[in-house]
């Protein structure tokens, strides 16, 4: 589509000559000769990009290039000026105008700034995408597990220091880019960006142009320059997910960046120095991979400042039901279902069952239920086979273990003593020594529990 350009000035051979030359380079031009015109214009026409005049008749260039910004933010102002005012230009472009042309005007030298006008608009489009991308996502970080007391404190820490580097760790799912996007949203770095990037994902070649940028003819297909990541998260929060899958050679030109915040485009001469917060996440063993060789231990603990070690949902047993309830409460109100809660038995899967994708695993799973589930309590028959299975699978190693000792003698009275006192102990532990839960757990009487507990010397 052709690029809609108002130009609004008052002497009507310019605005006539301009409208001419520039419809020959295929733009789709509109005029106004004063601000009464030119704000009606700037609704009905909605131009991408405003040429104006600096000294329009009676009126001042400079409060109307302010009020078109008040209105339209993502309109490209271009001052157009008969005199050499570079102080005036300069507080044009200070209230975010893009360039400043003087008169008598150059066609060939306005089309040049046109197209710088729309490159700066495409970046502008873009950083809004990813930004809406951003906060799209669904960022809130709950935490009720005493466990996750340390890792609170380390994020609080990071967001009070907004330019420290740090390492998050835990397995998958258990919430990494949760607690980075908490730290930069509640930094002061807030209203700038936080980009992220998984290094798995991409090729190493594009990862390094991905960071970096390059410029133009920088290698064969390059034929324009472009700004990575570092240059477009100025002033916000990189976060480099994946971290351990950086490949060396992009691992020294990183660390080079974080001892000098100053980096080079590919292809590039000059230095950039940009202001970003580096975070990283992985779930790699990184001390594991410095031994092999394959992750560089001064990048390592020069990124490690912080370390923040999310334990995995299995360790935090209070978390399991606290968000099971606050997802189901998410997904009840997105689906429309009145759902209450979950079955004593469901509960009781949940806390066995070790959730090796973690949060993650535990969202997709409430919200298939919450799908599935038509009666006002979720209960166990919706629960999938495997992880029930899950959960008899201690006690049959347990027992499988012990067949095998038949082959050697055996008392049967002494083996069935010690399974029982490992399933109470088990039930136990699970139930925080709250006697009823475990009670039910094991499906005796609380009475029956106490009973063998003395039996068996278990207080
Ligand atoms: N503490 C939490 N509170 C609420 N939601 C959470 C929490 N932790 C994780 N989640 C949710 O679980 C899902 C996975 O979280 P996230 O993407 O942060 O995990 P990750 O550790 O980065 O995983 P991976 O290693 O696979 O990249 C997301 O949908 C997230 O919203
Ligand atoms: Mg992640």
């Amino acid at each position: 589509m052709d690029k809609k350009i108002l130009i609004i000035d008052d002497e009507q051979i310019i605005r006539f000559s301009l409208m001419e030359g520039l419809k020959d380079y295929n733009y789709n031009v509109e005029v106004a000769k004063d601000s009464k015109e030119a704000l009606e214009k700037l609704i009905s026409f909605r131009p991408d990009i405003i040429l104006l005049d600096m000294k329009l008749k009676n009126e001042d260039g400079l409060s109307l290039a302010k009020e078109i910004k008040n209105i339209d933010d993502y309109v490209e102002i271009i001052i157009m000026t008969a005199y050499a005012d570079i102080k005036t230009a300069i507080k044009a472009i200070k209230l975010g105008a893009t360039d400043y042309l003087k008169k008598p005007l150059d066609i060939e030298e306005i089309n040049l700034s046109l197209s710088k006008a729309m490159k700066n608009q495409a970046m502008k489009k873009k950083l809004m995408m990813y930004k809406q991308y951003n906060q799209n996502k669904d960022n809130t970080f709950l935490m009720k597990d005493p466990i996750m007391n340390d890792v609170v404190k380390k994020m609080n820490i990071l967001a009070k220091n907004d330019s420290v580097t740090a390492l998050i760790t835990g397995e998958t799912g258990c919430g990494k880019e949760v607690v980075a996007n908490f730290i930069h949203n509640n930094s002061s770095r807030k209203d700038s960006l936080m980009l992220s990037i998984n290094c798995a994902s991409i090729p190493s070649n594009l990862l390094e142009s991905e960071l970096f940028g390059f410029e133009k003819n920088a290698f064969s297909g390059a034929n324009k320059s472009k700004k990575g990541l570092l240059e477009l998260a100025h002033k916000g929060t990189l976060f480099l997910d994946e971290l351990g899958e950086i490949p060396l050679d992009i691992q020294a030109k990183l660390l080079r960046f974080l001892e000098s915040k100053k980096f080079k485009r590919i292809g590039g001469l000059d230095s950039i120095e940009v202001d970003i917060r580096i975070l990283a996440a992985t779930n790699k063993n990184l001390e594991e991979a410095i031994k092999k060789n394959e992750f560089r231990s001064d990048l390592f603990y020069r990124l490690n400042v912080l370390n923040i070690k999310i334990p995995s949902l299995r360790d935090r047993k209070e978390d399991i039901i606290f968000l099971a309830n606050h997802f189901l409460s998410l997904f009840s109100k997105k689906f429309k279902k009145n759902i209450l809660g979950f079955d004593f038995e469901v509960e009781n899967i949940f806390l066995n069952y070790n959730w090796p994708g973690n949060v993650r695993e535990l969202k997709n799973m409430i919200e298939r239920l919450v799908i599935l589930n038509d009666k006002k309590i979720i209960t166990k028959d919706l629960i999938p086979f495997e992880m029930i299975n899950n959960n008899m699978n201690i006690a049959e190693c347990e027992i499988d273990n012990r067949y095998k000792d038949l082959k050697n003698e055996i008392s049967l009275e002494e083996e069935v003593k010690n399974l029982e006192i490992y399933y109470i102990k088990e039930a136990l532990r699970l139930s925080n020594n709250n006697y009823s839960n475990a009670s039910k757990m094991l499906s005796i009487s609380r009475h029956a529990l106490k009973r063998r507990m003395e039996k068996y010397n278990l207080q």
